[in-house]
């Protein structure tokens, strides 16, 4: 039977290099398609928006650098730049949950402490799918980390500025979405050396294929979700 050719059609179990950069690549252009991103460009973003999303995200950044570390626990010898990067990311993004709660206080947010909250669902699949990875394919938690950090370092700092425009905001008070456009940067760059310096299986690659589109989406979710229509 040949396969179905739609457009959310599963990688293949054996994969390659060329094929996650592109999948990579792929995720980080249709980042623009979220109804929040949308938003943003049109003029049309309100502070409701704005904590929004940041309510939306609290989760990933609160439970992503235990991921980080739960994948570096796993991640096989074998791969030892990825085994220490994993390690030490998760030390490098371990407080940023606090940038989150900083900005809402800055912006006049009256809701519930996000921490008191659980995740919207958007996020919660995003988490979720981080930790499935942690164990089952440790390495693969890279390319999810390769797609954030590639929409960060391409639009947080564009982006952060016309929100900040829109809303007529000061820097310290969208410290989240700034302070992203630049660490991520830094950590975009850090990721494709630490997997160039990774010898993968075929196997292997297809996860971190597998891995890119799907965190891709989750991602994009967390943007594109009913608040934002
Ligand atoms: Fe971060
Ligand atoms: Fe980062």
């Amino acid at each position: 039977m040949s396969s179905p050719s739609l457009a959310l059609a599963p990688a293949a179990v054996n994969s390659g290099r060329s094929e996650f950069e592109s999948a990579v690549a792929n995720q980080i252009a249709a980042f623009p398609t979220a109804r929040l991103v949308k938003r943003v460009v049109d003029g049309n973003v309100t502070i409701g928006h704005f904590h929004g999303i940041l309510t939306t995200l609290f989760h990933q950044t609160y439970s992503g650098p235990y991921t980080f570390a739960k994948a570096a626990v796993n991640c096989s010898w074998q791969h030892e730049v990825a085994k220490e990067y994993l390690l030490s990311h998760a030390e490098e993004e371990r407080t940023h949950w606090r940038w989150v709660l900083d900005d809402l206080s800055a912006t006049g947010y009256q809701g519930a402490d996000p921490r008191s909250q659980l995740p919207h669902y958007t996020c919660e699949a995003f988490i979720s799918f981080q930790g499935r990875v942690a164990e089952q394919m440790p390495v693969a938690r890279l390319a999810i980390a390769s797609v954030l950090e590639g929409i960060g370092s391409a639009f947080g700092g564009s982006y952060g500025r016309q929100l900040l425009q829109r809303l007529n905001l000061r820097p310290n008070q969208a410290s989240f979405f700034l302070s992203h456009g630049e660490t991520d940067k830094v950590h975009a760059q850090e990721l494709t050396d630490v997997i160039a310096g990774c010898q993968l299986t075929p196997e292997e690659w297809g996860w971190m294929v597998h891995a890119a589109n799907v965190a891709g989406r989750f991602y994009r979710g967390m943007y594109d979700h009913e608040a934002f229509a």
